[in-house]
Order: C-alpha cells, then sequence, then structure tokens
C-alpha cells in the first residue's frame, strides 16, 4: 500500500513536469472559434480560408515556433463561443483565441480574454463597443460606424433627401443605423421611419412591403453577411427599384460571397465599406487570385480579408516577441502594426487596439461578366467614430 502510494506520486510528478513541458514546447497554439454551421456559415468558410491561405503563404513556423491551428464551430451561439475560448485556454493552452463571426459571441468571450490574459483577434464581428470589452481583444475587422458614416455623408450629395433604415437588431444593425442617420440627417438629409428586423431568420416582405408604402429615395440596409441576397432578391421582387427607390447601404449587403449571383438587378446599387475583391491593388489581385486557386474558384468577401489580416498581426507580433512573449507582450507586439493589406493600408490604433483603414464607396458593376463592387471614391484613414463618444 505504501509503496503503490510512493508510486502514484512519482507518476504525479512526471504529470506535473509532462505538463510543464508541454506548455513551454515549441508550439504556438491559436485558437479559432468561427460559426462553421448555422446562419453565418458563409463567415466561417471564408475566414477559414484565408486563415489557412495565410499560412501556406507563410509558412507554419514563425520565430521558432511551430503553429498549431485548433477549429472550432461556435454554430453562432454566443454560450457555445464562451464555452469553447474556456476550454481552448484551460486545456489546449492556446496563447491566442482568434475569429468570432458575430458580435454576440465575441462579447461573451471577451471576459475570458481577459482573465487569461490571452489576446483575442477579432476577424468578423463589427460592433464598435466590442474592443471596450476586454483590453485584450484587437480588432482586424471593421466597424459599421465606419463604414456608415461615409454612406451618410454621400448619400445626402447625390441627390439622396429621404430615406428609410432597414438593419438587424443587434449590435452592428443598431450602430449601422445610429451612425447613417446623424451623418445623413447633419447634411440635411430626412429619416422618415428606422426598421428592425430580427437578427435570426428574418422574413423581409412585411418590412419591405411598409418601405414601398413610404417611397423614400432609398433605403438604407445593414443586414450580416449572407444575407444580402435574401434582402436583394425581394426588394427585386416588390418592385421597389421600378418605383424610384434605390438600395444603399455597408457592403455587407452586397457581399462578395453572394453579389455575383444576384443577377442584373444589384447593378447600380451604391455601398460604403472597407474592402471590395475588385480593390484595384496589385497586393489584393494576388490574394484574390490565390484565395480562388486553393478554393474552386470562390471569391474572398470582407469576411476573409479580415480573417487574413487577423493572421499576419498574429504572425508579427509572434516574431516581434521572439516567440518567448506571453499574453501581455503579444498583445503589446499587435498594437501599432502598420501594414499593406489586401483592402488598402491598415493600421491597429495603440490606443483603441481597433482598426484604422481606408472606406470605399462602391458601385455594383459589371466586369468581364461578373458583378463586382467596383471602388469610385475613397475617404482614407478612418478611425472608428464609435470610440470618440
Ligand atoms: C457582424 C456580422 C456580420 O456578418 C457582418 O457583416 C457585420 C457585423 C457582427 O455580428 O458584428
Amino acid at each position: 500500500m505504501k509503496k503503490r502510494l510512493f508510486l502514484s506520486a512519482g507518476v504525479l510528478a512526471l504529470c506535473a513536469v509532462a505538463a510543464s513541458a508541454l506548455a513551454q514546447d515549441n508550439k504556438f497554439r491559436i485558437g479559432l472559434i468561427l460559426p462553421m454551421t448555422g446562419q453565418q456559415a458563409t463567415t466561417g468558410r471564408q475566414i477559414e480560408a484565408a486563415v489557412r491561405l495565410y499560412m501556406a503563404q507563410n509558412g507554419d513556423t514563425v520565430a521558432g515556433k511551430k503553429i498549431e491551428l485548433i477549429l472550432k464551430d461556435d454554430t453562432s451561439i454566443p454560450d457555445v463561443t464562451k464555452r469553447l475560448a474556456q476550454e481552448l485556454v484551460v486545456n489546449d493552452k492556446v496563447n491566442v483565441l482568434a475569429g468570432f463571426g458575430i458580435t454576440p459571441s465575441a462579447l461573451a468571450t471577451a471576459p475570458i480574454a481577459t482573465q487569461s490574459k490571452t489576446p483575442l483577434v477579432v476577424m468578423a464581428a463589427a460592433t464598435s463597443s466590442i474592443t471596450q470589452a476586454s483590453p485584450y481583444v484587437v480588432r482586424t475587422s471593421f466597424t459599421l460606424a465606419q463604414a456608415a458614416v461615409a454612406m451618410g455623408d454621400w448619400a445626402p450629395k447625390n441627390g439622396i433627401k429621404k430615406v428609410v433604415t432597414l438593419v438587424s437588431d443587434y449590435g452592428p444593425g443598431i450602430d449601422a443605423e445610429k451612425y447613417f442617420k446623424e451623418r445623413f440627417i447633419l447634411s440635411g438629409g430626412q429619416v422618415s421611419e428606422s426598421l428592425r428586423v430580427p437578427m435570426r431568420n428574418p422574413d423581409f416582405a412585411p418590412f419591405l412591403q411598409k418601405v414601398r408604402d413610404l417611397k423614400p429615395d432609398a433605403l438604407f440596409v445593414f443586414v450580416p453577411s449572407g444575407a444580402g441576397a435574401a434582402v436583394m432578391k425581394q426588394f427585386l421582387e416588390r418592385g421597389m427599384d421600378k418605383a424610384g427607390i434605390k438600395l444603399i447601404g455597408t457592403g455587407d449587403v452586397t457581399d462578395d460571397d453572394q453579389l455575383n449571383d444576384m443577377g442584373n438587378g444589384a447593378l447600380g446599387v451604391v455601398t460604403s465599406h472597407h474592402y471590395s475583391a475588385a480593390h484595384p491593388s496589385a497586393l489584393n489581385k494576388k490574394f484574390v487570385d490565390a484565395f480562388a486557386k486553393a478554393n474552386k474558384g470562390l471569391r474572398p468577401n470582407f469576411m476573409a480579408v479580415g480573417g487574413y489580416d487577423g493572421m499576419r498581426v498574429i504572425y508579427e507580433a509572434l516574431r516581434a516577441t521572439k516567440g518567448q512573449g506571453g499574453g501581455d507582450a503579444l498583445l503589446a507586439a499587435m498594437k501599432g502594426q502598420i501594414f499593406e493589406s489586401p483592402r488598402g493600408p491598415m493600421f491597429i490604433d495603440a490606443q483603441t487596439r481597433d482598426v484604422v483603414q481606408n472606406i470605399y464607396l462602391r458601385k455594383v458593376e459589371k466586369k468581364d461578366g461578373q458583378l463586382y463592387n467596383v471602388e469610385f471614391d475613397v475617404i482614407k484613414d478612418v478611425k472608428d467614430p464609435g470610440k470618440s463618444q
């Protein structure tokens, strides 16, 4: 009995040694949490493809550490995101958490980043307040406030005086509505009605009927990535365009993941956004071509670019800390990164940990037989307007 006790103490000690060796092994673990199934599955598919492309192009060893990607599907249910993040931190000892397809998932997980001092790289979710939910959040996507302000400025200068807004009823939709309206009204525009549709399984029909009756110059729309095609279809089926109502919005509605299947009815739709697959730079062309080649012709959308740049921010932080840094050192090395992205110039503001980037005005046009968001104007180096208030 005594001997057995002695033995098991020895085994325990060995286990402890093995565990600490594991923590200091030559691996760098990234816990990537994405919606791979369910309503936001296209966001997961796009970001996973971009992350894998970045790794294929840049190798899987940085500063002597082998990068290990651990992908988890949260089905875009915030409680699941949080539980997965907890398991990744405690069991898998990940060095970084990344992904986060929707705002509620990012907000649910932020306290875990704070408690465990783990950098949390938001590659998709876009409500302004997310970066304030934890000092360990760094964002490589965008904010709705950034994109919506540009449209609020553009519309009244282009003959649009009366608008109805229609947004998904949660964080990013409420930001889009608020920041579009503020700017639009400041420039003399009039918002006759602000409609909000449920985030899950929305039925746009009754809302669009109401818009038709109100007959504004334009309908301003925010729906999350993946829902744009349904809005466009019903907008056209109801003959809203023929009734003289323009469709405008942030670029989520003319999502590159779906745009080419929306048909010619989408031609001429103007949106404001940080990324278009048609962005005319050499770096973007290379990105779009490589992405399509690796993914059976798939076109990258704005979610993909958030994932690709998120990996860049992680790789460079690991390089800068020579593979030796803990969460705080990595976080410090993420702040202030400045580089050329496929979207254009990009900067992680060291104060806010949020992305500063160009916002483009784009119009849907046909190029080589395909529909694209073609950029025709730019507002440079836009900080998140949601931070100053
Ligand atoms: C969010 C999700 C989206 O799909 C999108 O296009 C913009 C914002 C979000 O939940 O934050």
